[in-house]
C-alpha cells in the first residue's frame, strides 16, 4: 500500500483557506493525464500540482469536487481498485480507500462522475476550473455542464459560469507556510549539493551525460522523487542555448559548463544554475564575464524586501547587463536606446526571475489589474541574470564568442530582505577553483 506521503491535514487546512473565497461556488481539479507511450508503456507520473496541492492524492483519472459550506463538502472520483490493473502498474486506493485515507467526505469510483458530478453542482452558481490543460477531463466537466443545464429544463439559463481555478490556487500558492518553506528548503540544499558534486566530478573529458547522472545520482539518494525540470549540462558554446537539454557533449578543456538543475522534494523544486571552467581555472575572458554577470546577480539580491516591485528586478537587470555589454564591446551605442530598441536580448533574451515553488515556474500573477505587483515576506523566486555570446555572432569581439553564463539562485523575501535557500553551492571564482575536479 502506498501512504499519502504527507500528514493530510495539511490538504484540509489548505482546502480551508480558500473556502471563503470561493463561496457559493464548486472548485474542480482533474488529475495531471498520464502518458503512455505506444497504448503501453507509461511514463513515471507526477501529479498535477493543485491537485496535489489540495488532496495530497498522486493517482491519474482522478478530480476533486470541492462545495465549501454544502455536504459532501469534499468530493472525489478516482479509479476503483482492479486487482489485474494493479498486479501490472501498482496499488491504487480506490473510493473506500481514499474515504479512508485522505480524509475527503466522499469518493466515487471515476465511471460515476458524469451520473453524480451534476447533482453536486445543481446548488452552486459558478465553477472554478482550469480549462485546457487536460483534454479528457475539459470533455468530462463540460458535459457535467451540460447536462445540469438540461436537467433544469426550459429555464433559459447556460452553463454554469467559469472561473479559473489556478489563477485562485496561485495566489495562494505563492506566499509559502512555514511547513511549505521546509520543502522548498530541502529541494533547494538537495539541489545545491548536487551542483557541489557535479563541480567536484567536473575535469575535462567527462561528457555531459556523466555530469547530469552526478546530479540524478545526488538527487535520488537524497530523497528527491525526480527533477524539477529537465537537466540542462551545457558546455562551452551548448550554454548558449538557454534551455539546451540534449547533453551528449564531451565537456572540454578551457570551456566554461553551465549546469542548470534542480531537485524535486514532497512536489517542491529548487531551480539552480551554476557556471564554471571545465579544467578548474577561468581564464581572463571567462573570468571577466563571470564576475560582471556575478555583480549583476548580487545587485538585484541587495534590492529584495517586502514592498518591492518585482518587475524593477527585471529592469534593473536589464539596465545593468546592458552595461556589462557596452563594458565588453558587446554592443555599442546609448543606453537607453539599446534597450528601447531591444537590442540587449542579443546576448540577455530571458527575465531575470520567476516565482519559485511546486512548479519551477510557479503559479501566481506578476500583475494585478495592469500593475506590476510587490513582493511580499515569504514569496519565493529567482534571481538568474546571464549573458550568452555565441561562438557564430561575428559582432562580438572574438574572444567572448562561445561564452554563455547565468548563475541563479532561490530567494525567499524575509520581514526586512531576503534568504538565499541555495546558498550552499558555491559562485565566488576562489570557491569554484578550489572544488572543481576535486572528487
Ligand atoms: N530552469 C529553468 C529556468 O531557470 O527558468
Ligand atoms: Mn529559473
Ligand atoms: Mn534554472
Amino acid at each position: 500500500m502506498r501512504k499519502p506521503i504527507e500528514n493530510v491535514k495539511v490538504f484540509a487546512q489548505r482546502r480551508a483557506k480558500i473556502a471563503e473565497e470561493i463561496s457559493g461556488k464548486a472548485l474542480i481539479i482533474a488529475a495531471h493525464p498520464e502518458q503512455i507511450r505506444n497504448h503501453d508503456v507509461g511514463f513515471a507520473y507526477r501529479q498535477d500540482s493543485n491537485m496535489y496541492y489540495l488532496t495530497g492524492f498522486e493517482e491519474p483519472e482522478s478530480f476533486l469536487v470541492f462545495r465549501p459550506g454544502l455536504k459532501p463538502e469534499t468530493v472525489m472520483f478516482v479509479r476503483r481498485r482492479d486487482p489485474d490493473r494493479e498486479t501490472w502498474d501498482g496499488y491504487r486506493y480506490g473510493p473506500e480507500g481514499v474515504e479512508k485515507e485522505f480524509g475527503v467526505d466522499k469518493a466515487y469510483p471515476i465511471e460515476d462522475f458524469a451520473k453524480v458530478a451534476p447533482t453536486l453542482l445543481k446548488d452552486v452558481d459558478g465553477i472554478y476550473y482550469r480549462l485546457l490543460k487536460n483534454k479528457e477531463a475539459d470533455a468530462m466537466v463540460l458535459s457535467v455542464l451540460e447536462k445540469l443545464r438540461l436537467s433544469q429544463g426550459r429555464t433559459g439559463y447556460g452553463l454554469l459560469s467559469i472561473h479559473d481555478a489556478d489563477t485562485l490556487l496561485g495566489e495562494h500558492r505563492l506566499v509559502k507556510s512555514e511547513y511549505e518553506l521546509t520543502h522548498l528548503r530541502e529541494a533547494c540544499e538537495i539541489s545545491a549539493q548536487a551542483h557541489l558534486a557535479a563541480m567536484k566530478f567536473t575535469r575535462p573529458g567527462v561528457s555531459e551525460r556523466q555530469v547530469q547522472a552526478v546530479l540524478a545520482h545526488h538527487f535520488l539518494m537524497k530523497g528527491s522523487a525526480r527533477e524539477g525540470y529537465n537537466y540542462i549540462v551545457a558546455t562551452g558554446n551548448n550554454a548558449t542555448t538557454l534551455h539546451y537539454n540534449f547533453n551528449d557533449q564531451t565537456c572540454k578543456d578551457g570551456q566554461l559548463l553551465l549546469i542548470d538543475a534542480g531537485a524535486e522534494y514532497n512536489y517542491f523544486t529548487g531551480d539552480i544554475t551554476r557556471t564554471f571552467p571545465v579544467n578548474g581555472k577561468f581564464t581572463d575572458e571567462q573570468a571577466e564575464v563571470y564576475e560582471g554577470v556575478l555583480k549583476v546577480q548580487k545587485e538585484i539580491i541587495a534590492m529584495i524586501k517586502p514592498g518591492v516591485v518585482f518587475k524593477n528586478f527585471h529592469d534593473t537587470a536589464t539596465s545593468l547587463l546592458t552595461d556589462l555589454m557596452l563594458e565588453l564591446g558587446l554592443l555599442t551605442g546609448r543606453k537607453a536606446d539599446i534597450i528601447e530598441a531591444n537590442h540587449h536580448r542579443r546576448y540577455y533574451p530571458h527575465g531575470v526571475g520567476h516565482w519559485l515553488g511546486m512548479d519551477v515556474h510557479d503559479a501566481g500573477l506578476y500583475y494585478k489589474k495592469g500593475e506590476p505587483r510587490t513582493i511580499e515576506s515569504n514569496m519565493c523566486f529567482t534571481v538568474e541574470p546571464g549573458l550568452y555570446i555565441p561562438e557564430h555572432d561575428d559582432m562580438a569581439p572574438a574572444n567572448y564568442r562561445g561564452i554563455g553564463i547565468r548563475i541563479e539562485d532561490n530567494i525567499r523575501v524575509t520581514d526586512s530582505g531576503c534568504e538565499v535557500m541555495t546558498s550552499s553551492a558555491p559562485k565566488e571564482i576562489a570557491e569554484l577553483e578550489k572544488v572543481i575536479g576535486q572528487a
